[in-house]
């Protein structure tokens, strides 16, 4: 079997193009006998048959376990050098009501970065006290929520927002503790991490500001600082990065130890997943003890006690667990002319990409389009002996760049009815989803031990038609039952504005 040489230079021609590869499926994924796909015991077509496609499907289990496995790997590398770590699961990576409770059950935090956020997190009983708040322009009235909830930490982006987290922490009669956000200089994307004296991004105080801003902290009666917090990147697979980082944030730790207590540090999220067998993942135990040696190290030359340390992933430990099926529509064969450079071995100057066309696509799964992230996918329904072909698995939206898994190989039978299953879509898919042309988001189905549940139902089209105001029968009605609650006007209604 020849390679296509349309594919990406990491993409291997497949053994078997029906082999689920374990680094990047769920836990529980295997394919029966008859060749179908189950997920934590459920059949895929059975999932698919039952709940409709597009549809996200969530193993249980592998997501606890990967949150514990996280906890386990830090409390035991943090431990280990006298000290403790804590991890709060990054909720923007996928957060509904019944994932904030297996976080919470799984013995993690929250972190939250929006009103929204909040408002899931406090809707599904987190206790307030496990939630930290993060975010680069919290609203006043986020802010005010978020104190008089009485969240137990909030993340303090700019010097702006110390005087306005101080006043609705005086307004509430509370001592609000706080971390600041440092913009550390280190910058970190999957293999590589750049470690320079400026970065150019939004969040953050430079390093260079932070003694300042900590010392107007200090110097409000109704804040505690908790310490600095710096999150460096994401879909990282070295501790490099997060090493370098956590040595220049305990330097000025170190100083701000001659001002009082400084309790914690807290080195972000960011850990890399596996979306494709070419991805070579770092073990989670192997990057909690590499930056454990590493604080340890710090602290002993710095002279300074090792603080509490927390991180805060979210594609580390949601992303593995969720699988997206699609039925598949059409197929097309495109012939594509070949780049003077591609090597073919042969005379051609084409070749072939199979277009395979999804029910869903950017609107449920943007990261292709956004970042030219790789998927992978499988053939559900089925498995096939046919002479794999390399294919492209296109969304249904008015984009080309409409594209879910942008090259992948497939049993060359390929043909539409069939069901497509693409692996590790459970960070930042469902979270950054939207309703392009009219889609209704897909429903979120949680599977354990082969039972199937709705965690969250599909938009239906009197979502997509209930705000708006010209939809007779639809927004209007709903406007003239919530009155002026609803925000007739577009703004937020009473029930938004601070008490
Ligand atoms: C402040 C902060 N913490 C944690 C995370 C989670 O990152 P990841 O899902 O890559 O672990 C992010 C992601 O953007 C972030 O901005």
């Amino acid at each position: 079997m020849t390679a296509n040489p349309l594919a990406p230079g990491w993409l291997r021609h497949p053994d078997d193009a029906n082999a689920l590869a374990a680094a990047v499926w769920p836990r529980n994924a295997a394919r029966t006998a008859s060749g179908v796909v189950t997920l934590a015991g459920a059949p895929a077509v059975e999932l698919a048959a039952q709940f409709g496609t597009p549809l996200y499907v969530v193993d249980e289990d592998d997501a606890l376990s990967r949150a514990t496995d996280v906890l386990t790997a830090f409390q035991g590398a943090f431990t280990a050098i006298g000290s403790t770590a804590h991890v709060y699961y990054a909720g923007k990576a996928f957060l509904s009501t019944e994932i904030a409770r297996w976080m919470v059950a799984a013995g993690l935090n929250i972190d939250i970065c929006s009103g929204g956020e909040l408002a899931v997190a406090l809707a599904a009983d987190v206790d307030p006290a496990r939630l930290g708040f993060h975010g680069n322009n919290k609203s006043l009235a986020e802010i005010d929520r978020g104190v008089a909830a009485g969240v137990g930490a909030i993340v303090l982006d700019s010097v702006v927002e110390i005087g306005r987290v101080a006043a609705a922490a005086e307004r509430h009669g509370r001592v609000q503790p706080v971390r600041l956000r440092i913009n550390s200089g280190v910058h970190a994307s999957t293999h590589e991490f750049l470690a320079t004296a400026h970065e150019d991004q939004k969040f953050g105080v430079p390093l260079t500001e932070a003694a300042a801003a900590v010392a107007l902290i200090r110097a409000q009666p109704s804040l505690r600082f908790l310490g600095l917090h710096s999150h460096i990147g994401s879909q990282i697979f070295e501790s490099d990065g997060f090493a370098e980082a956590a040595r220049r944030l305990l330097r000025v730790h170190a100083e701000l130890l001659t001002g009082g207590d400084v309790p914690e540090l807290n080195l972000g999220g960011g850990f890399g997943i596996a979306y494709t067998s070419a991805d070579e993942v770092t073990p989670i135990a192997t990057i909690a003890q590499d930056l454990a040696r590493v604080v340890a190290a710090e602290c002993a030359a710095l002279g300074i006690p090792v603080p509490g340390i927390a991180v805060e992933p979210g594609r580390a430990i949601i992303g593995p667990s969720t699988v997206t099926l699609y039925e598949i529509g059409t197929v097309k064969d495109v012939e594509v002319p070949l780049p003077e450079a591609v090597p073919t071995g042969s005379a051609a100057s084409t070749a072939v990409r199979k277009y395979v066309s999804v029910d869903g696509g950017m609107s449920d799964n943007i990261r292709a389009a956004l970042y030219q992230a790789d998927y992978s996918v499988r053939l559900a329904n089925r498995s096939s002996d046919a002479a794999a072909a390399l294919i492209r698995l296109a969304g249904k939206h008015c984009e080309s760049g409409d594209i879910v898994v942008r090259a992948d190989y497939l049993p060359g039978d390929v043909e539409p009815g069939d069901l497509a299953a693409v692996p590790a879509t459970g960070a930042y898919c469902w979270s950054l989803a939207s309703n392009y042309n009219y889609l209704g988001r897909p429903a979120v189905v949680a599977v354990k031990d082969g039972a199937a549940r709705v965690i969250v139902r599909r938009e239906t089209e009197a979502d997509l038609l209930g705000r708006d105001m010209g939809a007779p029968g639809l927004g209007a009605e709903v406007i003239s039952e919530l009155g002026r609650d609803a925000g007739a006007d577009g703004r937020p209604g009473r029930g938004d504005a601070p008490e």
